[in-house]
């Protein structure tokens, strides 16, 4: 598999050439705009508030939580990056476990009544961050994401999956070591983790919160229930069941909150999981049930939207009205969720250029968005563009394929972008994101995650020699 690295691709003209040449759609402006009244610059309405601008932060954790779920110095650190971004919507944070057994690993945050009030500084401190850098804050609206990890929990010890999952999955149960039912949630147990979500959408909105995000992502539990499709009684089987946790956890809310606003962070579609073939380029893993991919095709390895578009309109009805689209899932098929040049060090290395991953969950946006006008959509895996982020990002917002753009990567090394791009500052070519994976490798070595290569914070800290140490060993 052969394809150019974005950096060699030297102006707008040759990137374009080459995605011509490759046959990957996807939209490009020449010319970016600057000023409030450009296209990334003007503001959205939803909830009767107004979000500033058209750039969003993508929920980014960084495994460095206290043992009891509280945010640390680098998790403050990060907060108020995201807060300085200037980008007007924050659309959670991070990944905050609603309950311990959830924490995809020991260092996650938990939203619990002890927790409240730290969780709450750490938003008033990216509002007062932001404050400083833009003057007010009236048109940022921030949200906390809220989740279980299911089948990847680790709650206890970094390296010891303890997974809940709601139904056998031949490759996944290899995967995490499940071997049994016993891992399987009984439906009372899900109707208790209901509860729980609903317990920490209230404490969210004590602490300041605009919106809280029901996650349905990324292989975690309430994306797995989308695609429950074996799993019998309540929460299984029809598409009523497999949408009921997600219903009755928006119901509960809102009989509990006064009025927060709700979102949903969704892999609009998923694959197979992937794992390294020969010469280590990803292939569908040997023994994948395609039947289990919500929003996946018969394949495996292509989407079918007409489930994801199903509940798209669940959610309207509901009262959703904000949906941050995402795909697959970072631990069984990255190459579709968070498109890379460089794999993570448990990684596959990519079976297709990596702007056709990023082509892909643009178009499946587009799709949703044209189906469902009436909604706010915010894209993702924008980040492997590179220096031609804003170029694309604008052309999708003038099209309106998406109403927000995410960025989740690009802001760990480059945190400044959306101001720059808005007010027409330089390009800090040297802050562009070339996807490593650093930050996705290290976590999965027990490391706190950052941009190690080009943060000089992170570059400065012990724990890069140690990464290197271990990349190092692992590609022996
Ligand atoms: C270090 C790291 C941590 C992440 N943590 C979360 C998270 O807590 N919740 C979530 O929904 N997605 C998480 N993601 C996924 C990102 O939100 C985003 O979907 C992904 O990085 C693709 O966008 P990008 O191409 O702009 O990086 C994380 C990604 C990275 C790299
Ligand atoms: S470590 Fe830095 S350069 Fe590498 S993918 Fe993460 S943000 Fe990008």
């Amino acid at each position: 598999m052969s394809y150019p690295r974005v950096a060699s691709l030297k102006n707008g003209e040759a990137f374009c050439r080459h995605l011509a040449d490759s046959s990957i759609d996807l939209p490009f402006d020449e010319e970016v705009q600057t000023g409030p009244q450009s296209p990334l610059g003007r503001s959205l309405q939803v909830h009767d508030q107004s979000i500033g601008n058209r750039f969003c932060i993508l929920p980014m954790e960084g495994w460095d939580g206290t043992p009891d779920g509280k945010p640390t110095d680098l998790t403050r650190r990060r907060w108020q990056n995201f807060g300085l971004s200037g980008a007007k919507l924050i659309w959670g944070g991070e990944a905050v476990a609603v309950r311990h057994d959830g924490r995809a690993n020991p260092n996650q945050l938990l939203m619990t009544k002890a927790n409240c009030g730290e969780i709450a500084s750490l938003r008033q401190e990216l509002v007062q961050t932001h404050e400083e850098h833009f003057g007010n804050s009236n048109d940022l609206m921030v949200g906390l994401q809220l989740t279980h990890s299911g089948r990847y929990s680790r709650p206890n010890e970094k390296k010891r999956p303890e997974p809940r999952t709601v139904q056998r999955n031949v490759v996944l149960d290899r995967r995490v070591g499940v071997e049994d039912d016993t891992a399987i949630f009984t439906d009372d147990e899900l109707k208790q983790l209901t509860d729980d979500f609903i317990v920490a959408a209230v404490e969210a909105e004590r602490a300041g919160f605009t919106f809280v995000d029901v996650k349905h992502c990324h292989g975690y539990l309430g994306h797995e229930l989308l695609a429950g499709v074996d799993r019998p009684g309540r929460y299984g089987g029809s598409f009523e069941n497999r949408t009921r946790f997600l219903s009755d956890i928006v119901e509960g809310i809102r009989g509990a909150t006064n009025g927060l606003n709700i979102g949903v962070r969704l892999s609009v579609f998923d694959f197979v999981p992937y794992c390294p073939g020969e010469d280590r380029i990803g292939v569908p893993e040997p023994g994948n049930e395609p039947r289990k991919t919500f929003g996946g095709n018969s394949t495996g390895d292509g989407m079918d939207l007409s489930e994801p578009s199903r509940l798209l309109e669940l959610m309207y009805r509901i009262g959703i009205r904000m949906v941050c689209t995402t795909a697959g899932s970072p631990y069984y098929n990255p190459h579709i969720q968070r498109p890379a040049f460089f794999p993570p060090s448990d990684g596959y290395q990519p079976p297709e250029d990596p702007l056709v991953g990023v082509a892909r969950q643009i178009l499946a946006v587009a799709e949703s968005k044209k189906q469902h006008p009436e909604m706010l959509f915010i894209g993702s895996g924008y980040t492997y563009l590179q220096d031609y982020l804003p170029n694309v990002a604008q052309a999708v917002v003038e099209r309106e394929m998406a109403d927000s753009i995410g960025l989740g990567r690009m802001v760990l090394s480059y945190p400044d972008l959306p101001a720059d791009v808005i007010a027409g500052n330089n390009w800090q070519r040297k802050k562009v994101c070339r996807t490593f994976s650093d930050c996705t490798t290290a976590p999965r070595e027990g490391i706190v995650s950052g941009c190690y290569p080009l943060d000089p914070f992170y570059k400065a800290r012990e724990e890069r020699e140690l990464l290197k140490a271990v990349k190092a060993k692992l590609q022996k």
